[in-house]
């Protein structure tokens, strides 16, 4: 399919509104994407038309919800080439993902392991681990990060020994968009016998993962970066993994037979699916993943690549703008501050002018205190913005400049 980017935005509703009585510009992306109507139909078909509750009933509405929502959890096995359907879990979201998989290792660890994360990590993937640690005595190591937003993967190679048994890191970097070489992080930890959680939240729209070809461990990321709903993602097991881990909650559906006496569990995936799921959200983040194959991911690379380059070309012109991660291996996300205004003071000019940022520590407040900021201007991008947005971005950013030096 060709890029047209003027039928791509007619997709997305939203993008015709205005915000203080200007043109919705929308750069917050990393935030959450906006949705195409075919996810917006979706959620209407479902609501109006088949309604049921999934894998309890044999009446018909019930058969055509539970069909539609394993065909989704196909959909998620195909886009991301996991061996089996059954290793991939519909979760509330990353951090719900994560949580479950700290939850599972806390019987697993003792006291005297270590747990590698790195300085680049949201909060999402740094406080569960903690919280793990203080449960069972292991020991939370760092790897540091460098100016330019990398990490310091001489400094990995020395945190890794015997006693490592779970290293986590994301993708994508949400506050820099440096991409980590997750492939080799994942390689090194297998040598010392290390399982591997990657955070692909950032990720998911911008690049397609394999996660057979990276033989990643477990791999977790939200439908709504995705152009999918709130509330929902998923949870790559390695199909070892899920035989290994125990439920995270209890409940309904996650069982094989429950008596007062002893309960046996279900088989992955429903071993850790309690309760009634949030099926509507399951079946649109698989709508949601069609729609983002239909552009095409070599297509949403090309636009979004233009888009980084060309955005960081000019917003360099302004005096005294500085970008937060320069590597070159980025995507989609500047994050940048202007000689010592406040970056909050300028998200609300850039609003009053109908344009959309984050500010602030964006989750990440590592990374603020190794830059020692209070925070930063975050503009990222999707496939379905403009070069004239980001003229619009930096004319913005330029009068808000004037405006409070
Ligand atoms: N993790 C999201 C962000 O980066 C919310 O803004």
């Amino acid at each position: 399919m060709s890029f047209d980017i003027k039928k791509i935005r007619e997709d997305f509703p939203i993008l015709k509104r205005k915000v203080n009585n200007a043109p919705l510009v929308y750069l917050d992306n990393a935030a959450t994407s906006q949705k195409p109507q075919q996810v917006i139909d979706c959620i209407v078909a479902y609501y109006s038309n088949y309604n049921a509750n999934i894998h309890r009933g044999v009446h018909s509405l019930s058969q055509e919800a539970t069909d539609a929502y394993e065909k989704a959890r196909k959909t998620l096995q195909l886009h991301f080439n996991a061996a089996h359907s059954h290793e991939i879990l519909f979760t509330a979201g990353t951090t719900e993902s994560i949580n479950l998989v700290a939850s599972g290792f806390s019987e697993l660890l003792k006291t005297g392991d270590e747990i590698i994360v790195s300085a680049l990590e949201h909060h999402s993937n740094i406080v569960p681990w903690q919280m793990l640690c203080e449960r069972t005595g292991a020991i939370l190591k760092v790897i540091p990060m460098n100016e330019d937003g990398t990490l310091q993967m001489d400094r990995y190679s020395n945190l890794l020994n015997d006693n490592t048994k779970l290293v986590f890191v994301n993708h994508i970097s949400n506050a820099l968009g440096i991409i980590n070489p997750i492939k080799k992080i994942i390689e090194q930890a297998h040598q010392v016998g290390a399982a591997v959680l990657i955070d692909g939240a950032q990720a998911c729209s911008h690049i397609k993962a394999d996660v057979q070809a990276l033989d990643v461990d477990f791999y977790v990321t939200s439908a709504h970066k995705m152009c999918g709903p709130t509330g929902v993602g998923m949870l790559y097991i390695k199909e070892a993994w899920g035989k290994t881990l125990p439920p995270y909650q209890g409940g309904g559906e996650m069982i094989a037979t429950v008596t007062f006496e002893k309960t046996t569990y279900a088989e992955m995936p429903h071993k850790f699916e309690a309760g009634t799921p949030n099926i509507c959200g399951g079946i649109a983040f698989g709508a949601a993943v069609d729609y983002l194959n239909s552009i095409g991911f070599d297509a949403i690379k090309k636009q979004e690549e233009a888009l980084l380059s060309y955005a960081t070309e000019q917003l360099l012109q302004i005096d005294g703008l500085k970008i937060y991660g320069t590597a070159s291996e980025k995507t989609s996300v500047i994050s940048f501050n202007v000689s010592e205004i406040h970056p909050y003071d300028i998200g609300t000019i850039l609003d009053k002018l109908g344009i959309a940022v984050r500010t602030g520590q964006h989750c990440t407040q590592p990374i603020m205190d190794f830059y020692g900021i209070p925070g930063t201007v975050r503009a990222s991008f999707a496939f379905y913005n403009t070069k004239e947005e980001v003229d619009a971005l930096v004319n913005a950013v330029k009068r808000a400049t004037m405006m409070l030096s």
